[in-house]
């Protein structure tokens, strides 16, 4: 296979001055980019600024031959990002979203201000910079945009409501937009990454956080960034070497009479045949969603078209 090139692509990744930004934006300046390398350089929670942090990547890009710029704007502030790319290489083709912050506390203790903030830098972050980049995308008719979302989000986990929220909602953010995008030849996806970078390292042996570099994760968020992507709304897993596709999946279809009406004890009664998996049924789109409900109703009313 030929050898995945961004020459002539502008990419904009987000949150790109440590971790696993800063993989990806090494990584694709090295195959040709011209990236924006876009960093606040606050603490993991978000408090502060340091324009170094966006800066040295960007050096050390340039160091190796590669082609950056800088720029220090907070995602809230998409536009200015966005506005950046175009002055300076005058296109935009890839936006990797992954600027992001913590402010863990259990649901009990979580302040408003943390709820907002992480659902501005996270859900709102990436609405901001890729609304200004897609009319960019439409014109040109093309553009990949990245989306990142976590295992927080995907299952849960404790201490995190405001990050779960906010990183399933990049999904279902995803989502609609790769819906109104493939037209235009833009494609989104998400990853759900496990890397060793500072939000989790500080907790971790050292040896599992060799394991969980954030080179593991780069390859595959190049690979969606790239033109060879031809897939849209895939979210998939990613980390240690590991990469795995989701979906969704629908249990038994307990199906009750709508004419006589059903009860609390209705549903207690089918519960455990509602809990189990035939392993045929993976709604992919909204017309799935509905599917049983249409089959049901196909059966008991006359659903063809009237001549
Ligand atoms: P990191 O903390 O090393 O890097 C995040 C970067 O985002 C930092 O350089 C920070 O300055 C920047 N940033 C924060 N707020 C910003 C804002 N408002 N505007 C611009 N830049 C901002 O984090 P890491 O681990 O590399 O995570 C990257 C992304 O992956 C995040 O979205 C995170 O939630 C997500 N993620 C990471 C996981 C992991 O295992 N490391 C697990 C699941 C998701």
């Amino acid at each position: 296979m030929t050898a995945i090139s961004f020459e002539g692509r502008v990419v904009i990744v987000t949150g790109a001055g440590q971790g696993l930004g800063r993989n990806y934006a090494q990584a694709f300046a090295a195959r040709g980019a011209r990236v924006i390398v876009n960093d606040l350089g606050g603490s993991f929670k978000g408090e502060g600024a340091d324009v170094s942090v966006a800066q040295s990547v960007t050096d050390a890009i340039k160091a190796a031959g590669g082609d950056a710029i800088a720029n220090t704007d907070s995602v809230e502030q998409g536009h200015r990002i966005v506005q950046s790319a175009l002055d300076c290489y005058g296109r935009i083709d890839v936006v990797v979203n992954n600027a992001g912050i913590v402010r863990d506390a259990a649901f009990h203790k979580m302040s408003q201000e943390d709820w907002e903030q992480v659902i501005r830098v996270h859900l709102s972050g990436a609405f901001q910079v890729t609304r200004a980049a897609w009319p960019h995308m439409r014109a040109q008719g093309y553009g990949r945009v990245v989306m990142t979302s976590s295992g927080a989000g995907l299952y849960g986990n404790f201490g995190q409501a405001n990050y779960s929220a906010a990183k399933l909602g990049l999904y279902g953010l995803a989502q609609s937009l790769a819906i109104e995008g493939v037209s235009k030849n833009i494609l989104v996806n998400t990853i759900a990454p496990v890397s060793a970078s500072r939000l989790i390292a500080a907790v971790m042996p050292a040896d599992l956080a060799a394991a969980l570099k954030p080179e593991f994760v780069t390859p595959l968020v190049l690979y969606l960034s790239s033109e060879y992507c031809k897939v849209a709304a895939q979210i998939l897993e990613v980390g240690g070497g590991c990469v795995a596709r989701l979906r969704w999946e629908r249990s038994n279809v307990v199906s009750f009479d709508s004419q006589s009406g059903f009860s609390p004890e209705d549903i207690a009664a089918s519960w455990e045949t509602m809990q189990q998996f035939p392993g045929n049924d993976y709604p992919t789109t909204i017309a799935d969603c509905f599917g049983p409900v249409r089959r049901k109703l196909a059966d008991q009313l006359d659903l063809k078209p009237k001549h």
